[in-house]
C-alpha cells in the first residue's frame, strides 16, 4: 500500500524536496496516505489520543510558569494559580480533568484494538509500542498527581512508592532501597517532590516521540480496519484528506464538548475533594483511593493477601498486555466475525468494570444489598482478568469456527450503496 509519489510543482518545492523533502514526507504520510474505506469512530481514539497529549503539553507548559516545585510552597502556588492568574483555573482544570479524558480516550483505544485484533500480525510492534505509551501514561498520571501537595497527593505518593518495597521479600533491603531512591531521603518529602516535577515535565516529551514511532510502525502495514481483512487494492482505500482529517476533526470536537462538560460545568467531580487540604504527613485521610484510571489495577493489587504477590498481580496485569498478540491464536482479526470470543470480549469490559468498581470502595464493603464483600468479588474478577489473557484466549482461537469473512473492504461497503 503506497501513497502515489509526489511531483514537485513549484521551483521552491523543487528545491526543498531534494535538501529536506519533507512536502513529500507529509503528502506520503499524512494528505495521501492510503487509509482503509470503512474505518468507523473507534478508530477516531488515536487521533483524539494525540490531541489529548498536545493539550496536556502546552497546558502544563504554562502552568509550569505559575508552579513551584517546593513542598512548603506548591500547594500555595496552586491555589495563587486558581485565585490569581489569568485564565489560572482554566488551565488548571484543562490539564488535571485533561488527564482523566486521556484516559478515557486510552481505555477506548486499546479496547478497540482488542475488540478487531488490531494488534495480529504485522501490528504486534504497534501494540507493545502502545503498552509502552500506556506504562508512560501511568507514570507521568501518578507523578503530576503528586504536584500539588495535597493530603491525596502526598498520602497517594506514600502508598504508591511503598508498593516497592515488597521486593524485600525477594531480596531483603533491595525493595527499601528503591523506595528510599525514589523518595530521595527516608520518606515523600521535598526531594521526593522536585524529582517528580523534573519528570513529569519530562515525560510527555517522551511519550511524543513514542507517539511518533507508533505512527511510524502503522504506517508501514498502514491501517487494519474494522472487517480485520487486508487491504486488495486502491479501490479498498481513501487518501487521509480529507476524508479521516475531516472525520477525525468531528470527533475530536464532539469529545471536545464532553470534555468542556467537567471543565466548566463539573470540575470537582473527576478531582479528590482530599486534595484542597494541604499534604499533613502526620494526619492520614480516613480513605486513600488512587484516580478512576488507577481502580482496577488497585482491585488486582488489593485482592491478593501477600504484598508481594499483589505486587507481582499488578504488574502482571499491565505486562500480561504485550503477550496479546501471541496469546490470540485465532485466524482471523475481527471480534466481528468470532460468535465465541465475542462474548469473551464483553465479559472481559465487564470485568475491568467490576474491578474499578470493587477498587473505588473499601476493602472491607459488601456489594449493596446483598451482603456479597467486594472483596470476593476482586478476588474473581482478578482470577477472571489473567484466565481471559492466558487460558481463554489462546483456547478460543484454535476452538471457535470464524464466521465467513467478506472477499474485500470495498465490496460490503460498496454494495450498500445503491447503484445510480
Ligand atoms: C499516548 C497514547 C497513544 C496515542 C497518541 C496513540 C495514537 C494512535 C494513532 C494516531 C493511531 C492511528 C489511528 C487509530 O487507529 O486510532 C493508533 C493506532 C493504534 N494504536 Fe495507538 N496510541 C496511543 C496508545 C496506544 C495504546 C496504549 C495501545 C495498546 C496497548 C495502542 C495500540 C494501537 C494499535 C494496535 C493501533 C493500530 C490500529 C489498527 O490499525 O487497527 N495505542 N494509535
Amino acid at each position: 500500500m503506497h501513497a502515489p509519489s509526489y511531483v514537485p510543482k513549484t521551483r521552491f518545492e523543487r528545491w526543498l524536496d531534494t535538501r529536506l523533502p519533507i512536502i513529500r514526507f507529509a503528502q506520503e504520510h499524512v494528505t495521501s496516505f492510503p487509509t482503509p474505506r470503512n474505518l468507523n469512530v473507534w478508530y477516531t481514539f488515536g487521533g483524539i489520543l494525540s490531541f489529548c497529549l498536545a493539550v496536556q503539553i502546552v497546558t502544563g507548559i504554562v502552568l509550569a510558569m505559575h508552579y513551584t516545585p517546593d513542598s512548603s510552597l506548591a500547594f500555595d502556588s496552586v491555589e495563587h494559580i486558581m485565585r490569581d492568574v489569568n485564565g489560572g483555573w482554566l488551565l488548571r482544570y484543562l490539564h488535571a480533568i485533561g488527564a482523566s479524558m486521556f484516559f478515557i480516550a486510552v481505555n477506548i483505544h486499546i479496547f478497540r484494538g482488542l475488540y478487531y485484533g488490531s494488534y495480529k500480525a504485522p501490528r504486534e510492534v504497534i501494540w507493545i509500542l502502545g503498552v509502552v505509551l500506556y506504562c508512560l501514561m501511568i507514570a507521568t498520571a501518578f507523578l503530576g498527581y503528586t504536584l500539588p501537595w495535597g493530603q491525596m497527593s502526598f498520602w497517594g505518593a506514600t502508598v504508591i512508592t511503598n508498593v516497592f518495597s515488597a521486593f524485600d521479600a525477594i531480596i531483603p533491603g533491595f525493595g527499601s532501597a528503591i523506595t528510599g531512591w525514589l523518595w530521595g531521603g527516608f520518606g515523600v518529602d521535598n526531594p521526593t517532590l522536585h524529582r517528580f516535577y523534573s519528570l513529569h515535565y519530562l515525560l510527555p516529551f517522551v511519550l511524543a516521540g513514542l507517539v511518533a514511532l507508533h505512527i511510524w510502525a502503522l504506517h508501514v502495514p498502514g491501517n487494519s480496519n474494522p472487517l480485520g481483512i487486508n487491504v486488495k487494492g486502491p479501490q479498498d482505500t481513501l487518501p487521509f484528506h480529507p476524508n479521516y482529517t475531516v472525520k477525525d476533526a468531528f470527533y475530536i470536537s464532539c469529545f471536545l464538548i464532553f470534555y468542556s462538560y467537567f471543565v466548566f460545568f463539573n470540575p470537582e467531580f473527576l478531582l479528590s475533594p482530599d486534595n484542597s487540604i494541604r499534604a499533613n504527613p502526620i494526619v492520614t485521610p480516613a480513605d486513600i483511593v488512587p484516580e478512576w484510571y488507577f481502580l482496577p489495577f488497585y482491585a488486582i493489587l488489593r485482592s491478593i493477601p501477600n504484598k508481594l504477590l499483589g505486587v507481582i498481580a499488578l504488574f502482571g496485569a499491565i505486562l500480561t498486555l504485550l503477550f496479546v498478540p501471541w496469546l490470540d491464536t485465532s485466524k482471523v482479526r475481527s471480534t466481528r466475525f468470532r460468535p465465541v470470543y465475542r462474548w469473551f470480549f464483553w465479559f472481559l469490559l465487564a470485568d475491568v468494570l467490576l474491578l474499578g468498581y470493587v477498587g473505588a470502595n473499601r476493602v472491607d464493603a459488601t456489594l449493596s444489598n446483598t451482603g456479597i464483600p467486594l472483596l470476593l468479588l476482586g478476588r474473581v474478577a482478578t482470577a477472571y482478568y489473567f484466565l481471559h489473557f492466558w487460558i481463554i484466549m489462546p483456547i478460543v482461537g484454535k476452538t471457535e469456527t470464524p464466521l465467513p469473512l467478506p472477499d474485500s473492504i470495498a465490496k460490503p461497503v460498496l454494495s450498500a450503496v445503491p447503484a445510480e
